[in-house]
């Protein structure tokens, strides 16, 4: 069967049968495929289009066919260029002439706008709650590390300090605000494109709103020029998983740092490194690398879809196929890299000795010691000129703030008591900034209190997330 054969008097060579099938990616759409043709079937049968006894028969044909896609025993074929025309194809060889009554009403336009939107709401639910699984992990570590001192950077040059709870929980932001962008991407894309079908609706009297209840879309589209060629949300989308790859990146690239010998506040599980083919001592942090690198992918993505959409006149343009392969690589490599993130961070240990040892070096505690005499009375920027003086002092006689006798203190200022070993203990710096979102442990565990309930609100909506499954 030829379904352009009515006005194609020639047979389409094979270069291009192959340029134009999308078979061999859009294959991965057949479960969407095959609920986007039952819910319309139903809605040519309810609306009288075709005969109850029709619809019913192409609906149970069409459960039938995805029972043997899914037991393999189904080969598609190029010929019938994607996903749409092989499983039409099928469903004509199993039930002839009523098998020909589906395409009632419908084009491949819309319904491969309906198949993206399916797909694309069950799968950026995996990518959330891969994203909540990766929040509970860093915020079970923060619980163990709330006095785990570490020197904060800033130009990565030692700055104030911090405690290891802290600094994770900064990325269980970042993590956070990508959940929620994801969920505004999939909210607003929450609309049924089914009966828009080639770019002007169509003749029949379609129930759109019961198609779209069928699928569980919150409503049906309002136009069916932009219905069909919308494909917004897969940027914003790629957009979202752009910002995890960021955020995944930045946090890979302070592990590689953190990890090296130089630094050693960290140390990956054996299982998550690799060695050296010739430098037996080397323990790598190659996933760490492999993620970092992956990256540059999902972005290179987004550009490509980007650049796919900002010049299609509307409606459909054949350009649109091509959102496919960037969507599902960008996709499989977000869930890939948050997957071997969360085992590489659950795994690794926290050298909190060396890490308390790195933030007593490199005066992290100068803004300490100035505060100090500004809490005395002094003015922040005399006191900030004479904490300069004595930084240099420390330098020229290989000191440290810690270690300068009471007598220095005095020499630099008079009004240096003997408080100020306490004040400016590693500890004492940290634990004195308590105001909201600061790294005192006070502050710390209000984060972490804040994180456990949205983790838990947000598991319940992704648990209990399934798409309506008219399969059932
Ligand atoms: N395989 C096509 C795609 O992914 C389906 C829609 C084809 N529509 C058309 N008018 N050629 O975009």
């Amino acid at each position: 069967m030829q379904f352009f054969s009515g006005r194609f008097k020639e047979k389409a060579s094979h270069l291009i049968l192959d340029f134009h099938s999308s078979i061999s990616f859009d294959k991965r759409l057949y479960k969407y495929d095959i609920m986007g043709s039952i819910a319309h079937v139903r809605g040519l049968g309810k609306q009288g289009i075709i005969s109850l006894e029709d619809s019913q028969l192409i609906e149970r044909t069409l459960k039938d066919i995805l029972r043997d896609i899914e037991a393999g025993k189904i080969e598609f074929s190029i010929e019938y260029e994607d996903i749409h025309m092989n499983i039409e194809k099928i469903l004509i060889d199993r039930i002839g002439d009523v098998g020909k009554k589906l395409h009632t009403g419908r084009s491949r336009n819309d319904q491969v706008a309906v198949d993206m939107k399916l797909f694309t709401k069950d799968e950026v639910v995996k990518i959330q709650a891969l994203l909540l699984d990766l929040l509970e992990v860093i915020n079970s570590m923060a619980k163990e590390n709330l006095s785990t001192y570490m020197p904060g950077f800033t130009h990565l040059q030692k700055a104030q300090p911090v405690s290891f709870a802290h600094y994770i929980l900064a990325y269980a932001e970042m993590f956070r605000r990508d959940y929620i962008r994801l969920s505004n991407a999939i909210s607003l894309a929450d609309t049924s494109p089914l009966g828009s079908a080639a770019l002007a609706g169509t003749t029949y009297p379609l129930d759109r709103q019961f198609t779209a209840s069928q699928l569980g879309f919150s409503a049906p589209t309002w136009n069916s020029m932009d219905s069909v060629s919308d494909r917004d949300y897969l940027i914003e989308i790629i957009n979202a998983f752009s910002l995890i790859m960021v955020h995944l990146s930045r946090f890979c690239e302070e592990i590689i740092i953190f990890s090296s010998n130089d630094y050693g506040y960290i140390e990956l599980s054996d299982s998550f490194s690799t060695g050296s083919s010739i430098m037996p001592q080397k323990k790598n942090p190659d996933a760490a690398e492999l993620i970092r690198g992956k990256s540059g992918r999902v972005f290179g993505d987004l550009m490509a879809l980007l650049t796919t959409m900002k010049g299609i006149p509307l409606a459909y343009n054949k350009d649109m196929q091509e959102d496919k392969e960037n969507f599902f690589d960008a996709l499989d490599t977000v869930k890939a890299c948050l997957n071997v993130f969360i085992g590489m961070f659950h795994t690794l240990t926290v050298k909190k000795e060396n890490m308390l040892l790195a933030a007593s070096q490199g005066f992290i505690n100068a803004t300490d010691v100035a505060d100090f005499l500004t809490e005395k009375g002094m003015s922040f920027r005399d006191a900030y000129k004479i904490v300069g003086s004595m930084v240099a002092y420390c330098i020229d006689n290989n000191t440290t703030f810690e270690n300068l006798t009471f007598e220095n203190y005095k020499n630099f200022s008079e009004l240096f008591d003997n408080d100020i070993y306490e004040a400016i203990s590693i500890k004492n710096c940290v634990e004195k900034r308590t105001t909201l979102g600061g790294p005192g442990e006070e502050s710390v565990l209000a984060h972490i209190e804040f994180l456990d309930k949205f983790i838990l609100d947000s598991e319940k909506h992704v648990n209990e997330f399934k798409l309506n499954n008219i399969l059932d």
